[in-house]
């Protein structure tokens, strides 16, 4: 972990070795706070306004004041960005309900606590991975990008426990997403992902994804997934600002195309490597 990166804690620009909060913070004691994680390409933070977009649709979910405005937001950002040398990053920020006496009921006054780093960009980006189906055990409003992951977290470790790196989840046998991702499956050539709702999160990667494939007139639909349609599909690939477009390329225990990335997949690989490409050459 580099702590001498520079983070944003409430206004203040610090190493994040000096960040601090309370033990009260309701973040610490209650996960009651959302977060984004948002990818740095040659120093641009990429699809910005979604992210922010979706910030706020997770603070009105929980009942938060949004504590910055979008200019607020954008500037905190590009100076995270600069103060860590540009380049490639992985920004996260989060925003909780902040400190209070420790009670279920949200705190009369209200004074949230805004937190921010950056990080390098993990070298795994669009590595094949293999993958695990699970029982989506978590609770039923996944839209919101809430910090208590504990559900997410032990899903996802049920899969590294198992030898791979995610779980593709299932509720009442239905595809949802990945512990940390959303998922796409390709059969006779079109590409299927589960539609929005509550059950996912609505990746940003899912979308570029989708436009992505529009563009480029690849059938693809979103809609309901069983578990069989899951288990024989051609391809599977998962999404994340993290993991980008990631082949599945075994599903418990059994290949996905014969072990290899597929066609399609390696099809939208190349296009997201090329939209990413644009963005450099006009940063
Ligand atoms: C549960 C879950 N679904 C989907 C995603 C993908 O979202 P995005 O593409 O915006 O990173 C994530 C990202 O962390 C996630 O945690």
């Amino acid at each position: 972990m580099n702590t001498s990166s520079t983070a944003y804690i409430n206004g203040k620009f610090l190493p994040l070795s000096e960040v601090t909060i309370s033990p009260l913070d309701r973040g610490f004691i209650f996960g009651d706070g959302v977060y984004e994680a948002i990818p740095v390409y040659a120093g641009l933070a990429f699809r910005l306004d979604s992210h922010l977009q979706r910030l706020e649709n997770s603070l009105i979910a929980i009942r938060l004041d949004n504590p910055c405005s979008n200019e607020q937001w954008r500037d905190i950002v590009n100076q995270l960005i600069e103060k860590n040398q540009s380049g490639d990053q992985s920004l996260y920020i989060q925003v909780t309900r902040g400190v209070a006496e420790r009670d279920h009921a949200f705190p009369a006054t209200k004074s949230a606590t805004v937190f921010a780093m950056s990080k390098p960009l993990p070298a795994y980006q669009q590595e094949p991975i293999k993958a695990i189906t699970r029982k989506d055990i978590r609770w039923q409003w996944c839209h919101i990008k809430s910090t208590a992951l504990l559900g997410n977290l032990l899903l996802r470790q049920e899969a590294i426990d198992a030898g791979c790196q995610e779980s593709i989840l299932l509720r009442d046998g239905i595809l949802t997403e990945g512990a940390a991702s959303n998922v796409f499956i390709v059969k006779n050539n079109k590409i299927f992902t589960p539609e929005k709702n509550n059950n996912i999160l609505p990746g940003i990667t899912r979308d570029i994804t989708i436009e992505l494939a529009k563009e480029n007139n690849i059938d693809i639909t979103e809609t309901k997934i069983n578990e069989q349609e899951l288990l024989n599909a051609d391809e599977i690939w998962v999404t994340s600002a993290t993991k980008e477009i990631a082949p599945v390329i075994e599903l418990n225990g059994k290949p996905i195309n014969g072990g290899e990335t597929g066609p399609i997949c390696q099809t939208l690989q190349n296009l997201f490597n090329q939209f990413k490409q644009t963005l450099r050459d006009h940063s």
